[in-house]
């Protein structure tokens, strides 16, 4: 479990460093910033909700400039994002914090209206550097699939530890996310874009929400033609069948899928990988 653990760490890192989205309060430290954006994007995709903060931000940079706003104010800034009882819990967080401010509550954010422990973690990690793992449905579905485990909350509480030993947990945290909404996707996942593809177990939830097993499957198998035709470009189908040992229809089965998705090109008997 350490190696697979110390292999999926190692590589959301290096893939977040080349992959991460770079939105303007990934870079601040400012509790009223983050907070801001994390109600935003409770049930809201993260580029919609970076829409909204930037006007947040821009009408009330401080809790302190909610506070002294309204309520009808906030409301019709949210117009548009719906679940509106996230905009009056934010309004009501704002009164609080225009009396106690965050050092004052820190480390007990929870007790602002709407703020359960992923936000406070979200909190502790982007705002104080606090080795905590926000953990949301993302970081579950990463875990469950790799792992191959049922009850990743569980796994997490245990081990996370480990996962935040010698890391920033604002990168950790933040590669989990991208990762998530990316690549390990809750359907459709691209699991032959995936740097642990080789190391994960592959239990995933596939369109029609029935569990399928990775291993021995069609999925598998056209990542691992796919792998060997971005080795060599182009190659007759007799040298695929010598190197993937499969029965030739399962083989046939894999790559028409494949070509169905315009990843290859099958010419007579050259199989081409497409370049564009
Ligand atoms: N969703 C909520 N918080 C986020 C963050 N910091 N990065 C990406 N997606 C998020």
């Amino acid at each position: 479990m350490e190696i697979k653990s110390k292999k999926l760490k190692q590589a959301l890192l290096i893939w977040y460093k080349k992959n991460k989205r770079s939105f303007s309060w990934r870079k601040t430290k400012d509790p009223w910033k983050i907070l801001l954006i994390e109600i935003l994007s409770q049930q809201t995709q993260i580029e919609r909700a970076d829409i909204y903060y930037k006007k947040f931000i821009n009408e009330f940079p401080s809790p302190t400039s909610m506070a002294n706003s309204s309520l009808k104010k906030v409301l019709t800034m949210w117009s548009g994002l719906g679940y509106n009882n996230r905009a009056k819990r934010l309004y009501e967080s704002s009164k609080i914090l225009s009396e106690n401010n965050f050092d004052k509550i820190y480390p007990n954010f929870e007790i602002l209206p709407g703020i359960g422990m992923y936000t406070k973690n979200a909190l502790l990690s982007f705002a104080y550097e606090e080795k905590v793992l926000a953990v949301d449905t993302n970081l579950e579905r990463i875990f469950s699939r790799f792992f191959g485990i049922d009850n990743a909350k569980i796994f997490i509480k245990e081990n996370s530890d480990y996962f935040l030993k010698k890391v920033n947990s604002r990168d950790l945290n933040q590669a989990f996310m991208d990762f998530g909404s990316y690549i390990c996707k809750s359907s459709n996942p691209k699991c032959s874009m995936c740097p642990v593809e080789n190391t994960c177990s592959k239990y995933f939830v596939d369109t029609n929400k029935s569990i399928e097993k990775f291993s021995g499957s069609n999925r598998e198998l056209r990542g691992k033609l796919l792998k060997l035709l971005l080795e060599n470009n182009k190659m007759k189908r007799n040298e695929i069948y010598i190197k993937i040992s499969e029965k030739e229809e399962k083989v046939e089965k894999a790559l028409s899928g494949l070509e169905k998705d315009n990843l290859i090109t099958l010419k007579n008997n050259i199989i081409e990988i497409n370049s564009n």
